[in-house]
């Protein structure tokens, strides 16, 4: 294990092939036992843990692996291409995602305690509202592609009310964060113009304080520094965007494609339920929480981890681990929003926005179908989203009133 094999025999998390069936891999992966190489981007080797209580172990053992990527030896050392398309989200931030020990506690609490002063009824309305409002843009088509249309821009939208943009901001915080998430040539200019939003916006909520998330990191009793408060924001907004969008869609898929749920809609918001918790043992976030060992050690006993090397949790891999077979997916041992001290902060925040997502597409959108291409995720090891999810469907005619799934008795 201390020595990463040939690139040319790991199996590639990156490749159209993975994008399309990225159970393969996995499978691959497992066969050569709970935690193994695998490529992550081309010439970037990383170890990834396919076992549930590797990934247990590891999660629980904060002294022993930190997130802290300025450890990467072989990218210190120059062997990982400094263009690798990884390095976007895995190379260091000062932000809470990759702080550790005393540091990580002072920002996680600072997250946490603005996370808990959202108000859910209102993020509950406010989400029902953007989604509304993007749907009634598509709806005249008669068909939409709703990744670029919808479930990427929900959030966002969403996101610019909760920091408290002004309108002006919002539109620009909601272009830019759109060139993050597009990972496109523009990226890098997206990810600049992202954070001079934000700069732009503690400034503005530092002389005018407002009921919103930035003037309450602003008025933490932690006092970050304006810089510190950027980049837990872009962190917060990153970190949310994304998965929520993928979560959304996954759910979407299940509810449209598997007999299973398509055949119970008339359950209404219990069916949408049911489904948004299989989509997380999927894993909205397919291979995402890295760690690096700070010194030689093992994980169950016997497997050798390098230090200062990459290992990557494979949530939906870990979610797939035969030994977990015949739980079921109303157990909740799934590792969607990892464990440990950097678990998931806003998983009821995410919950509320994805199921606001979901009753709003199923209440306003009648005879709804999937059609074109849908299997394929988008490029890298990372998320577990469809890159395009194209519908057909009917308006709900407009002079009736809009009824929910649960009390019509189902509208699709
Ligand atoms: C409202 C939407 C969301 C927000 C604001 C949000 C925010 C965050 C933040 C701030 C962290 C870093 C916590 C830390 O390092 O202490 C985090 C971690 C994480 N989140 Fe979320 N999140 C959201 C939605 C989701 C969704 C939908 C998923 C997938 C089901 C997810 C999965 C994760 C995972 C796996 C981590 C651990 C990442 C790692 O260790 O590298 N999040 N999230």
């Amino acid at each position: 294990m201390t020595q990463p094999p040939d690139l040319s025999a790991m199996p590639c998390l990156f490749d159209e092939a993975f994008a399309a069936r990225p159970q393969d891999a996995y499978a691959a992966l497992r066969a050569a036992g709970p935690v193994s190489w695998a490529q992550i981007a081309p010439h970037t080797p990383a170890l990834v843990v396919t076992g549930h209580r590797a990934a247990v172990e590891l999660l629980t053992h904060p002294d022993d692996f930190t997130k802290d990527s300025r450890r990467w030896a072989a990218l210190n050392s120059g062997q990982v291409p400094p263009d690798s398309p990884v390095l976007a989200i895995m190379a260091f931030r000062p932000n809470v995602l990759f702080a550790h020990g005393k540091r990580h506690k002072r920002l996680r609490r600072v997250v946490e305690d603005c996370l808990a002063r959202i108000d859910m009824h209102e993020l509950r309305e406010r989400t029902q509202t953007h989604a509304a409002g993007l749907i009634a843009a598509f709806v005249p088509k008669g068909r939409a592609e709703l990744m670029a249309t919808f479930a990427d821009m929900l959030p966002l939208l969403t996101f610019a009310d909760i920091l408290g943009c002004p309108a002006g901001m919002a539109g620009k915080l909601v272009k830019a964060g759109q060139g993050v998430i597009g990972a496109q040539a523009d990226a890098a200019q997206a990810a600049t113009d992202f954070a001079t939003v934000l700069g732009q916006l503690v400034a503005e909520k530092r002389s005018k304080p407002g009921d919103d998330l930035t003037s309450w990191m602003i008025a933490h009793p932690a006092r970050l520094s304006d810089e510190e408060i950027i980049h837990q924001l872009f962190c917060f907004v990153g970190a949310g965007t994304i998965p929520t969008a993928s979560w959304i869609a996954q759910a979407l898929l299940l509810l449209l494609n598997d007999d299973s749920y398509a055949g119970a809609l008339s359950g209404g918001t219990v069916t949408i339920r049911r489904a948004m918790e299989k989509a997380l043992w999927l894993s909205p976030l397919a291979n995402f929480a890295v760690y690096y060992a700070v010194r030689p050690t093992t994980l169950l006993g016997t497997i050798a981890i390098p230090p200062d090397t990459p290992i990557m949790i494979s949530h939906a891999a870990t979610g797939a681990d035969p030994e977990l077979a015949g739980l079921g997916y109303d157990n909740r041992s799934h590792l969607a929003w990892s464990l440990g001290e950097h678990r998931c902060p806003a998983e009821s925040q995410a919950g509320v926005m994805t199921q606001a997502a979901l009753e709003t597409v199923l209440e306003r959108l009648w005879d709804l179908d999937l059609e074109g291409p849908r299997d394929v995720n988008r490029p890298g090891p990372f998320f577990h989203c469809p890159r395009t999810l194209g519908i057909r469907f009917r308006a709900q005619p407009a002079d009736e009133p809009a009824v929910s799934a649960a009390s019509s008795g189902g509208p699709a």
